[in-house]
């Protein structure tokens, strides 16, 4: 029967016959998939694996520095790579959900290619693909078929001729989680939520700009932040908050305000391609409400999302 520990037994000595004495670049995006790959990896091949992770400005709060910091002290060969001006700047003006993917794809292909560019004698492009994704990326609807273009190699320079290795192909979310567990990889990344590749901009409804993405990351760390204080954050598979584009009439003191409004989810699932809405408890919901309106400028009107998948999606676009 399958166990995490033989899995990365085998796993680790057919990376090493695989791979020999070459060079592996890999992409790191926060999320446990490419942290276990990764972690796999450099047990089988150790300095020879090259990762880089791309900031597009889209991540969560301080984010980007906390998953760095813990990547280096995993022992991980990591360049952290800030581009957040240019995601930004390429969707200032861009409202339309497909077009939000297609040019973070881009970004994140150009982004990485420079980076990849630079290291010399590459042979290989690990990515952490799962079985969900292979899943995933053969229906033509969905978009998660989309947005896995940007792991995608057919962005990839032809020059540089990469063979593609993808060890946690065969696995679903909770078999990468115990090989994670038995790599020794800490739970504060292994219990993470998903959390899509193109990121908060396709949580921010409509326009995408610096302060919105400001507002959404103050109000998504509230959020997740009582989620774990509370002691539900495990209990819940995913948690996000939407930034809507309305906004609605409120009063503060003797003024009468006119401000955004955000919407909160939480569901339970198990491999993301149903949902149920999660019944979270009123007095947790009314307690998160008052903090994101008392400690958020711009937001004054939280709604809660009760809509299951399917048909509602996880994410609003
Ligand atoms: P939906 O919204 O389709 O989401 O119910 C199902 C799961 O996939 C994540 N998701 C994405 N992940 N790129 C990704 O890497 C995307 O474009 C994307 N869209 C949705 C979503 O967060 C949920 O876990």
């Amino acid at each position: 029967s399958w166990t995490s520990e033989s899995f990365v037994e085998t796993t680790v000595r057919e990376l090493r016959e695989k791979i020999g004495d070459d060079k592996v670049v890999l992409g790191l995006s926060g999320g446990v998939d490419s942290t276990v790959a990764a972690v796999l990896l450099h047990r089988a091949i150790g300095e020879n694996l090259h990762c880089i992770f791309v900031d597009s400005g889209l991540l969560r709060k301080n984010e980007f520095e906390s998953v760095l910091d813990s990547y280096k002290g995993m022992g991980l060969n990591v360049k952290g790579v800030k581009a957040g001006d240019k995601f930004l700047g390429d969707l200032a003006g861009v409202t339309d959900p497909e077009a939000k993917r297609k040019i973070i794809g881009r970004d994140f292909v150009e982004v990485f290619n420079a980076e990849a560019q630079q290291l010399a004698d590459v042979k290989w492009l690990a990515q952490g693909t799962i079985y969900p994704d292979v899943v995933e990326s053969a229906s033509v609807n969905g978009p998660a078929a989309k947005i896995k273009s940007h792991h995608n190699v057919g962005g990839l320079p032809e020059h540089m001729h990469l063979k593609v290795v993808e060890p946690l192909r065969l696995l679903f979310k909770d078999e990468v989680r115990r090989v994670g567990r038995s790599l020794g990889i800490g739970e504060e990344l292994i219990g993470r939520h998903p959390f899509p590749g193109p990121g908060l901009a396709i949580r921010i409804l409509g326009e995408i700009t610096p302060e919105r993405v400001e507002i959404l990351q103050n109000v998504d760390k509230i959020y997740i932040d009582a989620l774990r204080e509370h002691g539900l954050y495990d209990q819940v598979w995913q948690a996000g908050v939407i930034l809507l584009p309305v906004k609605s009439v409120g009063v503060m003191g003797d003024e009468r305000t006119y401000e955004s409004c955000v919407a909160l989810r939480a569901v339970a699932s198990t491999d993301g391609m149903t949902a149920d809405w999660v019944h979270l408890p009123y007095e947790f919901l009314a307690r998160v409400s008052n903090d994101i309106i008392n400690k958020v400028r711009g937001v004054n009107r939280v709604v809660y999302d009760i809509s299951s998948k399917p048909p509602a999606t996880i994410e609003w676009e």
